[in-house]
């Protein structure tokens, strides 16, 4: 069993869609253990993207990260990692797979609706940025 961090992102907590996004994780196998609505600060956004400072589109990408409440997971699952990444599908929407969240609900490359980690280290990293260990209930 693994676990992974997810993000529904502004543009999904905007249109009201984090149960259809839920519905769409919780159909795939994956079992949400954490979950809480926040608004993003700055800080903790630049900390979060912090790999991406060098690309063109970060101040788009944390401007567009805090302009609205988030909704932080952790999902638990067999290959979570992995899973979620196929459930998310591509990350610009126009070559996302059908069925996908993002092929269902993105808007652009940047208002994307999800976040999900790319592997076992950042997965951990994002995870505790987020949740202390006591708000994870497997
Ligand atoms: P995440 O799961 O969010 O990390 O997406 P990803 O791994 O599919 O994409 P990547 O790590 O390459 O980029 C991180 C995020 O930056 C994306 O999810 C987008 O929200 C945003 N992003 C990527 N490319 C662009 C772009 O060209 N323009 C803008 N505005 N945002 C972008
Ligand atoms: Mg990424």
């Amino acid at each position: 069993l693994q676990r992974t961090f997810s993000i529904i992102k502004p543009d999904a907590t905007e249109r009201n869609l984090t149960g259809a996004v839920n519905a769409v994780i919780e159909g795939a196998g994956l079992r949400i253990v954490a979950q809480k609505r926040i608004h993003m600060t700055r800080q903790q956004a630049e900390t979060f993207y912090a790999v991406h400072k060098e690309r063109p589109f970060f101040g788009e990408l944390v401007d567009f990260m805090t302009s609205g409440p988030v909704v932080v997971q952790v999902l638990e699952g067999d290959n979570a990692i992995a899973r979620y990444r196929e459930v998310m599908g591509a990350t610009n929407p126009a070559n996302a797979a059908e069925g996908t969240i993002r092929k269902l609900f993105a808007k652009s490359v940047g208002e994307n609706s999800v976040h999900g980690s790319d592997a076992p280290e950042t997965a951990a990293i994002e995870i505790a940025q987020f949740f202390s260990g006591n708000e994870i209930v497997g």
